[in-house]
């Protein structure tokens, strides 16, 4: 399928949420490789650091300020990438926001922007690249899903939907791609130890997950990603203990899945929830 090693010395990686977390660490790891980046979120500043450090590691990059909840970012973002290096191998959709609260205390901006930042950013931006690598007829582009994709979390209803989505989005562009060598794969990290949205819930609430549901670190998530960019794989569920089991389990048996599942997670998340209603 793969007629271009899409991580070589001159691939051209865009990845947005580059700034903080899970993206940073991608930026981090994949450049070991080599590679050209470009650096995508709307801090400026934390960019320009990323920048530094991977200038330190010998490898180019740019950075481009992005909303990517605004169409018009994104498509600056894609013009900027392809004047300065020509060519685009992998996309990284990464750039996040979580929506942890009691579902009817959202505000209708909250939920629009918690869509508009996870899922419909993704959307438009593939929509950009794909006529890009069809061109070069090969490329990767990873979409950064969560285990809140695979089974909605409980006052994270809105959050589940968006990666949900994402997921779904991720299968059926695969299915229309992968005959022109353009891989497509959901990344599904549990609660990521270092990434700012897991981080930030244990300090508000001064909990960590229960071990049965465990979770990962941004290192793991990178080297994920990594292995998804060589080998092209449909869906990577990065956590530890293994959930595969659990949510083939739910499948099987829809109440008694959902009871473990609430079991070992929701106390957790309404403690997150409520902490958020409070601040
Ligand atoms: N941490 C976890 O437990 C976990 C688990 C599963 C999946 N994930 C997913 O992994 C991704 C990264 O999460 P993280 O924990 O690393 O979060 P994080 O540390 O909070 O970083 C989020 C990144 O997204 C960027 N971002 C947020 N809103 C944006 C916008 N409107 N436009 C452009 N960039 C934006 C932020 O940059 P700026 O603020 O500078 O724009 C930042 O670089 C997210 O998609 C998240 O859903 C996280």
């Amino acid at each position: 399928m793969v007629s271009r090693d899409k991580l070589s010395g001159d691939s051209v990686i865009v990845v947005t949420g580059a700034s903080a977390g899970i993206g940073r660490e991608i930026c981090l790891r994949l450049a070991r490789r080599g590679g050209r980046y470009v650096l995508a979120a709307r801090s400026a500043d934390r960019l320009v650091t990323l920048q530094a450090e991977l200038r330190s590691l010998g490898v180019e990059s740019l950075c481009v300020t992005t909303d990517v909840s605004d169409p018009n970012d994104l498509e600056r973002l894609v013009e900027q990438t392809m004047k300065q290096f020509g060519r685009i191998d992998v996309l990284i959709n990464n750039a996040g926001v979580d929506c942890f609260c009691e579902f009817e205390k959202l505000t209708t901006e909250q939920i629009l922007q918690t869509i508009e930042i996870n899922l419909t950013g993704s959307i438009l931006l593939a929509r950009l690249v794909v006529p890009i690598m069809r061109t070069q007829s090969c490329g990767a582009i990873i979409n950064m899903a969560s285990t809140a994709g695979k089974h909605g979390p409980a006052f994270g209803a809105v959050y589940g939907a968006t990666k949900a989505g994402l997921i779904g989005f991720t299968q059926g562009l695969r299915g229309e791609l992968l005959q022109h060598g353009i891989s497509v794969t959901a990344i599904c990290p549990g609660f990521t130890e270092h990434g700012g949205i897991y981080d930030r819930i244990v300090e508000a609430t001064g909990k960590q997950t229960s071990k049965f549901v465990g979770g990962t670190t941004t290192q793991q998530v990178a080297a994920a990603v990594e292995k998804a960019i060589d080998s092209g794989v449909p869906e990577m569920i990065v956590n530890w203990p293994p959930m595969r089991p659990i949510f083939l389990l739910r499948d099987l048996f829809p109440r008694l899945g959902e009871k473990i599942i609430l079991m070992a997670s929701r106390k957790f998340l309404k403690r997150a929830a409520m902490t958020k209603n409070e601040t």
